[in-house]
C-alpha cells in the first residue's frame, strides 16, 4: 500500500495546510529551505514517516523528539526536486526493491535518466548530510540524514534506530 501511496503522490503538487504547519513547528528556517526543495511526493512521505513516529504505534519515550521528528522530516533531503522524473522514480523504487544488485552497477552521476536517477538515490544520505550540514543544522540530525540507510552495524542511537525503521514502513 505505502509504495502505491508514494507512486500516487509523485502527481500532486503541495502539501495541505495542516501538513505544512506541521512542518513548520518542528523545522527552523534552515530546516524549511532544505525541506521546499524536496518534490511534493518526498515531502509528504517525510511527514508520513514523522507522523508515524509520533503515533501510538512507536514507542518514543527513551528519544529526544524534536530531533528525531527534525530527522523524519529532513532525511531525504538529499533528493532535490526536478532531479529525477517520475517515471525514473518510479523504476528507481522497484530496481531498489527487486534488482539490487544492479543498483550499484548503473548508478552514473551527470549521466541521462536512470542512471543518474540511480546515482542520486544511492548517494542521498550523503548528499543530504552535506547540505544540512552546510545551512548548520543540528549535527544529530545530519547524522540521522547521513545514516539513515545504513545496512551494516547496530544504529548509533535509538532516533536512528526509531527513524529506520519508520522510514521502511512509509
Ligand atoms: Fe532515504
Ligand atoms: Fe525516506
Amino acid at each position: 500500500m505505502a509504495a502505491w501511496r508514494r507512486a500516487i503522490d509523485l502527481f500532486r503538487r503541495k502539501l495541505n495546510k495542516t501538513d505544512r504547519q506541521f512542518v513548520e513547528s518542528y523545522l527552523d528556517e534552515a530546516g524549511l529551505f532544505l525541506f521546499n526543495q524536496m518534490s511534493y511526493a518526498d515531502q509528504k512521505h517525510a511527514v508520513t514517516v514523522a507522523r508515524y513516529l509520533l503515533s501510538e504505534k512507536v514507542d518514543t519515550s527513551k528519544a529526544n523528539l524534536s530531533l528525531l521528528i527534525q530527522g523524519a522530516l529532513l532525511h531525504d533531503v538529499g533528493k532535490v526536486k526536478g532531479e529525477i522524473s517520475w517515471w525514473n522514480r518510479i523504476q528507481v523504487g522497484l530496481i531498489r526493491r527487486f534488482l539490487p544488485s544492479l543498483r550499484v552497477k548503473w548508478a552514473k552521476r551527470g549521466e541521462a535518466g536512470l542512471s543518474h536517477a540511480l546515482y542520486v538515490d544511492l548517494h542521498h544520505p550523503d548528499r543530504g548530510a552535506y547540505m544540512a550540514q552546510s545551512l548548520g543544522i543540528d549535527p544529530s540530525v545530519v547524522s540521522l540524514i547521513k545514516h539513515h540507510h545504513d545496512e551494516t552495524g547496530e544504529p548509533a542511537s535509538i532516533e536512528l534506530a526509531l527513524l529506520r525503521s519508520a522510514d521502511a514502513k512509509n
